[in-house]
């Protein structure tokens, strides 16, 4: 059995071998974020992927990230550690699926959450992540929304525009499962401790909370408020980035049950291993990957 700091070692001489980069969604296990060069949020990472030099994108998160970096980087070897690491979300909403909803709204424009597949990402108009959604609601010139797959995230897009939002009925498994009975339990048993919920929550929890931001917000947050202490609504994994670059603030995750498995599925030993055989790679059609592109640089632009 090989210890953390060999495979750490055997990870950085690889990484050098193969001219690699290696990028972390935010709730990744704390091993895997500390072996990082960036840890971020979708949209950080999709941006990581163009602009940071290497011949190798080692993604360590869920395949709908891994997807995007290699639609924005077709040049790039981009590898999945853990080719099983899925967004359920991601799977609730089919490209034909999309398309019978676009043909009986065909005045409508559509929006795509980043959380989907890259066919659903080539029917869409502009894509969006949990960092961006308003603005690019905000940004379009057509009065009515397809808004897909995350009907919490549409909801909380509707909030701040006169648009009409038709929202498609996906959700996340890990953050739907949050009530605002939680957030009521939390603020008890820490109460003056300020509530951080991400958008994938229900609305009843986005009311009960204090402050809504994408996973990097969310630490944003934190880090610059004058607050000691936090009831986080999110994914677990965060807790490790917010304890390494916010020191001297408390934070309670509002539910230890929000654990996402498909993140959970990279460790060191699936990192080593990848850059070791530079496998499993992600591709994406050429035809598809086109569309999808469209969708998303016409979001990166804004
Ligand atoms: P962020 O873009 O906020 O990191 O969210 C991604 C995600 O999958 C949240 O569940
Ligand atoms: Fe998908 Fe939810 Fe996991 Fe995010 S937390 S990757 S939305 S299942």
């Amino acid at each position: 059995m090989l210890d953390t700091t060999t495979l750490r070692n055997d990870i950085l001489k690889l990484k050098e071998e193969r001219d690699a980069i290696i990028l972390a969604h935010n709730y990744q296990v704390g091993e895997v974020q500390d072996i990082a060069d960036v840890v971020g949020d979708s949209l950080e990472l999709a941006r990581a992927a163009t602009t940071m030099d290497g011949k190798v994108i080692v993604f360590c998160g869920v395949d709908f990230m891994a997807e995007t970096a290699a639609i924005l980087s077709p040049e790039k070897t981009v590898l999945l550690p853990a080719p099983d690491a899925c967004c359920p979300m991601a799977e609730m909403i089919t490209a034909e699926e999309l398309r019978l909803v676009k043909s009986r709204y065909p005045d409508a424009a559509v929006v795509c959450y980043v959380n989907t597949t890259a066919e659903v990402k080539a029917e869409s108009d502009i894509c969006c992540t949990s960092s961006n959604a308003v603005k690019v609601v905000q940004s379009l010139e057509q009065d009515e929304v397809i808004f897909v797959p995350d009907r919490n995230l549409a909801w909380y897009v509707a909030r701040f525009t006169k648009k009409q939002i038709l929202p498609w009925e996906g959700f996340c498994i890990v953050h739907d499962q949050i009530t605002a009975e939680f957030v009521r339990t939390a603020r008890q048993q820490h109460p003056g401790a300020l509530v951080l919920v991400h958008p994938e929550c229900r609305p009843e929890v986005i009311d009960a909370a204090d402050h809504v931001a994408s996973t990097s917000g969310i630490i944003r947050h934190v880090c610059t408020s004058e607050k000691k202490e936090f009831i986080i609504g999110t994914e677990v994994g965060i807790l490790h980035r917010i304890a390494h670059e916010c020191p001297g603030k408390a934070c309670y995750p509002l539910s230890e049950a929000a654990v996402c498995r498909n993140m959970k599925k990279t460790d060191l030993f699936t990192v080593r291993d990848a850059l070791d055989r530079l496998q499993p790679r992600i591709t994406v059609p050429q035809g598809i990957a086109r569309s999808a592109r469209r969708a998303i640089d016409r979001m990166l632009v804004l």
